[in-house]
């Protein structure tokens, strides 16, 4: 099973706050690693809905040796066995298709499927797959609905991402079964295209403060 060793578990959980990142250029990965591994943040969803995505993830993965590289927007076979050719810790999905679950099995990928039904939990629990991004977070219910599938499903373990922001990231994070909330916030497309490093960074190290507190 592809959860098994629980790295994945452990990987989010450790990490609290996970961006989703979307860059359209190559030459703005590298920079945009160090200014979040500068404010604290660490593990990354490298998205795969640019071109850019998948170069971006390799050298970030190359020449950023403190972050932890995941990619994010996974919606093919290809797109897990990129995961597998770079050897990436985790790949998230926005859905959980049974051909995508059954890939990720056949492949080994650490993979965390997308669930925003009780029936796409079973599928993907039915395979091994108890850590479990929920998405879109807030449009699916948000909190509550964390607290609802905490009684049927007690192992499940969520990473919220979909509407995840600094005002309710608290209420997430306080939740047992969330182990990590994502969201783009805190480098959004617009600053990685104006390079704001520097405002990417304070944005990490205040968020990285409300995580913990
Ligand atoms: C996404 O895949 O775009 C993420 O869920 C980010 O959502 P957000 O922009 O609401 O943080």
């Amino acid at each position: 099973m592809t959860q098994a060793h629980g790295s994945v578990a452990d990987i989010l959980s450790a990490a609290r706050l996970i961006p989703v990142l979307t860059i359209e250029r190559l030459d703005r990965a590298v920079p945009l690693a160090r200014a979040l591994v500068a404010g604290g943040v660490r593990t990354l969803e490298i998205t795969l809905r640019t071109a850019a995505g998948a170069d971006a993830a390799a050298a970030i993965q190359a020449e950023v040796p403190e972050a932890i590289v995941g990619l994010g927007t996974v919606v093919r076979r290809q797109d897990l066995e990129l995961a597998q050719r770079l050897k990436l810790p985790f790949a998230f999905s926005p859905g959980a298709t049974p051909e995508l679950l059954d890939a990720a099995v056949e492949l080994g990928v650490p993979f965390i499927p997308g669930v925003g039904t009780a029936s796409e939990l079973i599928a993907s629990m039915a395979r091994g797959f108890t850590t479990v991004k929920l998405f879109p977070a807030e449009q699916v219910g948000g909190v509550g609905m964390l607290k609802a599938l905490s009684g049927p499903f007690p192992s499940a373990r969520f990473n919220p991402t979909g509407g995840v922001s600094p005002a309710n990231m608290r209420d997430y994070l306080a939740l047992k079964n969330v182990v990590a909330v994502g969201g783009s916030w805190l480098a959004t497309p617009a600053d990685i295209e104006a390079s704001d490093w520097a405002g990417i960074t304070a944005k990490c190290e205040s968020a990285m403060a409300g995580a913990r507190a």
